[in-house]
């Protein structure tokens, strides 16, 4: 069974958030035309994701070495590994971010981190690093106050395009862009740029 994980990051919901309204058309329209998919959410604002701390790097130091690591890194790694696990599980990836200071919220580094793991995701061979996730496809909905799909904005933006490096690095070999943006720069079109995210969000539910 196919199975897609819907990974959002923002505080708030579609009410709210253009990205989350545009996420929302694209998993409603996806789960009609995939009913027989697995669709799992994650929404890291609200499930606990351990930074890469000293904790987490003592404790993979001490379980390399099978020495007793303390309750504190023995917690934080056994939930980065379930995260890993989770992520390795899926077919398909879906994050939502809003576009915060020219990227996304830090949360999502975060969880980019915890499934970025040698031997995992990627792995070294003699002719550099090699991703393992060739069967794999990748979309990321946005929202941006500004423009940076193209033209000047797109030299600046870091959110996407480090999305799009790291899923690459790893093998993903299919990654998609709905930016839905402009709204600030713009703010008589900001209705109009909505709607035309959902409708964009919604004919990518019927082929992703
Ligand atoms: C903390 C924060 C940082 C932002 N940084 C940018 C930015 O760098 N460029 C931009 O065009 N808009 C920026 N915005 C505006 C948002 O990108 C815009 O409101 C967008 O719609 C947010 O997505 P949302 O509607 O899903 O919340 C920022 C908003 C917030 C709250």
């Amino acid at each position: 069974m196919t199975k897609l994980l819907y990974i959002t990051a923002h505080p708030f919901d579609e009410l709210v958030s253009n990205s989350m309204a545009g996420g929302k058309a694209f998993i409603e329209s996806y789960q009609e035309n995939h009913p027989k998919d697995e669709v799992k959410h994650i929404d890291l604002f609200e499930e606990y994701i351990p930074l890469i701390d000293k904790d987490v790097l003592t404790g993979w130091g001490k379980a390399a070495n099978g020495e007793s690591l303390t309750k504190e890194e023995q917690t934080k790694i056994d939930r980065l590994s379930d995260i890993l696990e989770e992520f390795l599980s899926a077919d398909k990836y879906v994050f939502v971010t809003p576009m915060w200071n020219l990227s996304f919220p830090p949360v999502v580094k975060a969880y980019i981190d915890a499934v970025c793991v040698a031997g995992k995701t990627f792995k070294y061979t003699s002719e550099g690093a090699v991703g393992l996730l060739t069967d794999k496809k990748a979309l990321h909905i946005q929202s941006r106050g500004g423009y940076y799909a193209e033209g000047p904005g797109a030299d600046i933006e870091m959110g996407d395009r480090y999305l799009r490096t790291i899923l690459t690095f790893l093998g993903v070999p299919s990654y998609t862009t709905l930016a839905i943006e402009g709204h600030n720069a713009e703010p008589h079109k900001a209705e109009e740029i909505k709607i035309a995210g959902i409708q964009e969000a919604k004919e990518l539910g019927k082929t992703f």
